[in-house]
């Protein structure tokens, strides 16, 4: 079974970029029932013991892998966001994106393009490929990054309107202005660019512990 993974902030610390209000449907409604869905598709099957990432890489249909897909995805964009400073990257990431994009601006630029030029619903990356070389890329729909492609992700936005429509209306690319240059964790994508570059595996959706029983 799938647990909700809480906020790892207060509803309304993003603030005024996302609204609590905004944080109660999205991560209260929306996303719990992705979790509901997929713990009704998995009950009473093998994969009711697994972790989300192993139900998402082995999901036997659309439905599940839709469902699990958007729980894991969720997961990482809580884990994307942050209220605190900094803001801007620092290090080998900072560097790393210089090299790449040319400059942090530069990149920000992509990632805002990338995610307004995806037509519908989906999710925007800034990854790390095979050739360990940064890069931004769309997904359609429910798609992890890492289930379409070798790629190690470092932050995702979520294009869903869902998203974004109580704070931002349809304006999408505000949204992601906003995300990439003032909500972003910094600190997520530098511990994620590291373990790309080694044999560690990256952030995994948590699993509650498992009560121990007398
Ligand atoms: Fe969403």
């Amino acid at each position: 079974m799938i647990t909700a993974m809480p906020l790892p902030f207060a509803a309304d610390a993003l603030v005024p970029h996302l609204s609590a209000e905004s944080f109660n449907y999205h991560h209260g409604k929306h996303f719990q029932a992705y979790i509901k869905t997929t713990n009704d598709l998995i009950a009473a099957t093998p994969a009711a013991t697994h972790d989300l990432e192993t139900i998402v890489s082995d999901a036997a249909n659309a439905a599940l892998f839709n469902a699990a897909g958007q729980v894991w995805n969720h997961g990482f964009f809580w884990a994307s966001l942050s209220p605190p400073t900094p803001t801007r990257p620092t290090g080998e990431l900072a560097a790393a994106i210089d090299t790449a994009f040319g400059s942090f601006d530069a990149m920000a630029q992509a990632f805002v393009a990338a995610g307004t030029a995806e037509f519908g619903s989906g999710w925007v990356w800034l990854f790390s490929g095979t050739d360990g070389k940064l890069a931004i890329a769309a997904t359609h729909d429910a798609m992890p990054i890492w289930a379409e492609q070798p790629a190690t992700p470092l932050l995702v936005c979520d294009l869903w309107e869902h998203a974004y429509y109580l704070d931002w209306r349809n304006d999408r690319g505000a949204f992601l202005h906003a995300f990439i240059t003032s909500l972003a964790n910094w600190r997520l994508a530098q511990d994620q660019y590291a373990i790309a570059a080694s044999d560690a595996a990256g952030w995994r959706y948590p699993v509650e512990p498992v009560p121990v029983t007398a």
